[in-house]
């Protein structure tokens, strides 16, 4: 332990002599004046600020494990599920290995893009990745992005998103996920009619957006939306910022069919044992771009992934399988008015049935159970009954009822 004496002595490291202005702090076998403690407390801090960890520890969560917790809420979607499982690792993994390696391989991010038709769980897939995660994590919507100059958000207000979600940390911002929804509506409006020239809301965008992708350091507006000459701008760095393009591509499945035909001159087309009734697991980065989006954005997305079309069974299942059914929603808010509320099986497979006919994916289901449950909803908490049972029949003339006042 230091102390300080009366005794004049020498600095032991600079040698300088004690004075009265500068006494030395004298230890066992030595001493040191002011100036040098300070220099040694300055270097003592600088080594501490360098050792110190950039952030908190992540917690590795193993693709297994990834998709389990996305098993519990998006029914089917293997495929897909896999592949954002493996991409939102493998981002922990090179976020991780950066930390540690500095000059050695590095390793390069896939961004992901992810098609599949509406209701298919694009967005919810999206959403309960955010809840799991220990990264920073947004959704945005592609639609709400113009060219800079245009009426709308620069797209550079995703990142302020991200800042946001990082409590402006820009370092945990900078190693963050960002899912871009409907990306397809940013598409070359026209991509056949090169005459179209002025396309604000699409190509201009897309270049816009290419920069972010890009891996550059983009001046940030903090609070979002338009530039200000007189904002003070945030930079950051998207080298390792993840992102996952996300679109129905309405009518993909043509340009699809399209290419395969024509790839398949020359091979034995019969052959080929094409599934017909769902191209989108074919599709591949070529029909992205015949799609709309510029061919440098499309490079900039490694891996495509597709969603199935959900199929009477699937429907069934998200009806009444997953943490937050629809079906156990309702029984829930019923639960909460003292009410039992049961739903026969005859009930749900006619539910099933009208959501394929509605050709909406999972979407259609909400609409449907919304029609059947509107009355029982509007009465039975001022009724004192205790229970109801949603029969094939009672469903059957609800619904008809709700489509015969809307056609009316
Ligand atoms: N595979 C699924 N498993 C469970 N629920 C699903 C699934 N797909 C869709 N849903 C439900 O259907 C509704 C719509 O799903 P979601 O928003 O994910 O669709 P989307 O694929 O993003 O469609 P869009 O292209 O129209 O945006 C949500 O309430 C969601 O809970
Ligand atoms: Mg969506």
């Amino acid at each position: 332990m230091a102390k300080q004496t009366k005794t004049k002595g020498y600095c032991s490291f600079c040698g300088c002599p004690e004075t009265k202005e500068e006494p030395l702090i004298y230890g066992f076998s030595g001493a040191i004046c002011d100036t040098c403690a300070k220099a040694a407390l300055q270097l003592l801090h600088e080594n501490h600020v360098k050792a110190a960890p950039p952030a908190p520890k992540l917690k590795l969560l193993k693709p297994a494990e990834i998709k389990a917790r996305l098993d519990e809420y998006v029914i089917g979607q293997d495929e897909a599920k896999r592949v954002i499982s493996v991409a939102v690792y493998n981002h922990y993994k090179r976020i991780l290995y950066a930390e540690k390696n500095e000059n050695d391989v590095e390793i390069e991010k896939s961004n992901i893009i992810m098609v599949g038709e509406t209701g298919t769980g694009k967005t919810l897939i999206a959403r309960t990745i955010a809840k799991m995660l220990d990264v920073p994590f947004c959704i945005v919507d592609a639609t709400v992005f113009t060219q800079a100059g245009y009426v709308g958000e620069d797209v550079e207000s995703i990142l302020s998103r991200l800042l946001q979600a990082a409590d402006y940390d820009v370092a945990r911002a900078e190693r963050g996920i960002v899912f871009i929804d409907e990306i397809d509506k940013v598409a070359r409006k026209g991509a056949d009619n090169p005459s179209i020239t002025r396309d604000v809301s699409g190509e201009g965008v897309q270049q816009a957006l290419l920069k972010l992708l890009e891996g550059s350091i983009v001046n940030v507006p903090p609070q979002g939306g338009r530039k200000h000459p007189e904002q003070q701008f945030i930079q950051v760095n998207t080298q390792n910022i993840l992102f996952i393009g996300s679109g129905a591509f309405n009518n993909l499945d043509h340009i699809i069919a399209e290419r395969m035909n024509t790839n398949v001159i020359g091979y034995n087309a019969k052959n080929r044992n094409i599934d017909k009734d769902n191209l989108l697991q074919y599709v591949s980065l070529q029909d992205i771009k015949s799609f709309g989006l510029i061919p440098e954005l499309c490079g900039r997305f490694p891996v495509i992934t597709s969603l199935d079309k959900l199929d009477a069974a699937a429907l069934k299942q998200i009806l009444i399988q997953p943490k937050n059914a629809l079906v156990k929603q309702f029984v829930k808010l019923f639960d909460l008015d003292g009410i039992q509320l049961t739903f026969d099986d005859e009930a749900i497979d006619y539910i099933v049935e009208k959501a394929v006919e509605l050709n909406l994916g999972a979407r259609g289901l909400r609409s449907i159970v919304e029609k059947i449950m509107t009355n029982a909803m509007y009465e039975f908490p001022s009724s004192n009954k205790k229970s109801m049972s949603i029969t094939l029949k009672y469903a059957k003339e609800q619904f008809e009822h709700s489509i015969f006042k809307f056609l009316n």
